[in-house]
Formats: C-alpha cells, structure tokens, sequence
C-alpha cells in the first residue's frame, strides 16, 4: 500500500464529474488500499477519489455505523459508483471541514438520514442506511463525485480560531 498525495483546491480534478467505474481489476483493488491508508493517515473519516486526483466513482468512509452509542465501533465502508437513493426530508446544520481545503471550515445544511447504494470492491451490490454525521460524511464524499466542495454549500465559511476544536476531515 502506497500513501498518495491529497490535491486541494484549486486543483480542476475537484471540480469534474467523475466517471463510473466498470473495470473491477488489480488497479482498482490497490487504489482502494491506497485510499484506505493515506485516509487513515491524513487522519479523515471520508475520501473520494477526486481527492487524490482520480476522477472516478469511488468513496471511503471509516467513521462509527452509529455514533450515539458510546465506544460505538468505527467501521469502514468502501463503496464503488455510490448513489443516494433516499434522503430524509429533515436536515441539520453542521460544522465541516474538507482534506482537499485545507484551513477553512463551513456550516453545512445536510439531510438527517440517507441510504446509499452501490457496489462493494469486488462488484458486489451493496445498501447502506446512515444517520447523523455517518449521512453527513456520504453526502459531502458523494458530492465530491460531481466536483461539488462543501464551500459551494456552506451557508457561512471560516478560518477556525486556533482554539476552536479540530473537526474529522472529509
Ligand atoms: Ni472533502
């Protein structure tokens, strides 16, 4: 496994649409352990693949299935060509950060909830349900996916105070 370079903005990989994956082959296999381990890290808890200037459709996600319970588990969601099928009609602002803009922070109106589908590393149809920060995370990797950054969604961005408390980048 290899530790790849995070790009930031202004970087035009971050802004593309990025292609659907149809090969399931020993390049795609390495690239994912590649993500897996500059994710952990860089430390984040998400990481699409725009992000290390590859413009296909593949996220990671490594964050607690559900983070309301405590000493909950982190768990790690590799997920290939990645859609929102539902989305929750309830939203919640929160705080984000993003690896690929280093420095600043936003608030961010998300869905509550929202199911994803797509495709495992080996091709394989998969469905995950997430909630709270977990939906957060999908949602801001997804768009990612379609060269949007959460600064285009923030309804305000800022360069944290040096005491303001650290945030798991995405
Ligand atoms: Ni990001």
């Amino acid at each position: 496994m290899t530790l790849r370079k995070i790009v930031t903005l202004p970087d035009p990989v971050l802004r593309r649409k990025a292609r659907n994956i149809i090969l399931f082959d020993a390049d795609l296999q390495t690239l994912i352990d590649d993500m897996i381990e500059t994710l952990r890290d860089a430390p984040g808890v998400g990481l699409a693949a725009p992000q290390l200037g590859i413009s296909d459709r593949l996220i990671v996600v490594e964050y607690p299935e559900d983070d309301e319970l405590e000493d909950s588990p982190r768990k790690l969601f590799v997920v290939v060509n990645p859609e929102i099928k539902e989305i929750s009609e309830e939203t919640e602002l929160g705080i984000e950060g993003c690896l690929s803009i280093p420095g600043l922070h936003g608030e961010v109106e998300r869905a509550l909830a929202v199911t994803v589908k797509g495709l495992t590393r080996r091709g394989q149809p998969v469905k995950i349900k997430a909630s709270n920060w977990l939906a957060r995370i999908f949602q801001h990797e997804i768009d990612h996916l379609n060269g949007v950054v959460f600064t285009d969604l923030a309804i305000k961005v800022w360069k944290p105070a040096l005491d303001e408390p650290a945030l798991d980048n995405v």
